[in-house]
């Protein structure tokens, strides 16, 4: 029997790589990136893919994503198209709240700074000044989902007072505040964790910024789309909230150059899920839900 047809968007690590081109016969977007030429092409593996790929795939059945968001899919395309969707959830949940404490502690405890404080000698004329403690402060969770809960339950190994904002409220044993701009106001830490939906589009924004105030910090590490990226700018630039520590970015991978000279900004570049070990159980699992396509079998992490 042929092997399937396989349109990847993005390039995957070796061993993702030498598994689906021994089952498939796999297209590469990146090295080929006219359209015209995939058309008959049947199936795609990626973290998002564009309206016109989708568009430009007629036969296209099932699109795999390698990460536990969608919305770099038009999923009313798809639906209406009857092109399946999956997703890699749960593998993922645990890095990508470690990433966030992680990020915390380093904004708040200034981590990087205090490295080039004692590797560039600095520390032989001045101790580091002092910062933030972390430990016993108010934590606002924005999403209180899979990766939020994760989250919590570290933060709650830190002795901190955790608030939550989300749809509806959730049976976890967390302050449930629904407004995210009361929630921004009550915090200390503003950690968002939420899925990036039409809903929340930049629902942190101005007025959010204003109410976490110049003692509050914010992490983000769920998608750019869920701040207003040029109101953040505006408030870090002029000390209006104690700091951001950010994992994605608007026009990632490339960054607003008004972020470069910021002491009270703390850039990474979107790896919250990015361990090897994590990595592979998304490969894995992908490759699971296009088994069990091909199979006729039920989809393992459907999303449509
Ligand atoms: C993925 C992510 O690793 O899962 C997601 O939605 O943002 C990341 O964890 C990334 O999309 C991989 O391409």
């Amino acid at each position: 029997m042929p092997k399937p047809h396989i349109l990847q968007v993005a390039s995957y690590p070796a061993w993702d790589q030498t598994a689906l081109d021994a089952a498939y016969t796999t297209h590469r977007l990146e090295q080929n990136p006219d359209l015209t030429l995939i058309e008959a092409i049947a199936t795609s593996g990626g973290a998002g893919v564009a309206t016109e790929v989708i568009q430009a795939c007629p036969n296209l059945k099932l699109i795999a994503i390698y990460g536990v968001g969608y919305d770099g899919i038009d999923l009313s395309l798809c639906a209406g198209r009857n092109i399946q969707v999956t997703n890699t959830p749960d593998v993922l949940t645990g890095d990508c709240a470690d990433l966030a404490v992680g990020m915390m502690l380093a904004i708040a405890r200034q981590i990087p700074q205090a490295d080039y404080h004692a590797r560039s000698g600095a520390w032989t004329k001045a101790s580091f000044p002092l910062q933030r403690r972390v430990w016993g402060a108010k934590a606002g969770i924005l999403g209180m989902g899979r990766i939020g809960q994760d989250v919590a339950t570290r933060l709650a190994g830190f002795g901190m007072d955790i608030a939550y904002s989300a749809r509806s409220e959730k049976p976890v044993p967390y302050t449930y505040i629904p407004d995210p701009t009361d929630l921004a106001a009550h915090a200390d830490f503003l950690i968002v964790t939420a899925a990036a939906t039409p809903e929340t589009h930049h629902i942190i924004n101005a007025a959010t910024l204003k109410a976490l105030g110049p003692d509050g910090f914010l992490i983000n590490i769920s998608r750019a789309a869920n701040i207003d990226e040029n109101a953040l700018l505006d408030a870090l630039e002029s000390n209006q909230i104690a700091g951001a520590a950010l994992d994605v970015f608007d026009a990632e991978p490339q960054i607003n150059p008004r972020f470069a000279p910021l002491k009270n900004a703390l850039l990474q570049p979107h790896h919250a899920s990015a361990t090897l070990q994590t990595r592979r159980a998304m490969g894995q699992l992908m490759r699971d839900n296009l088994t069990a396509y091909f199979a006729g079998q039920p989809l393992i992490t459907p999303v449509i």
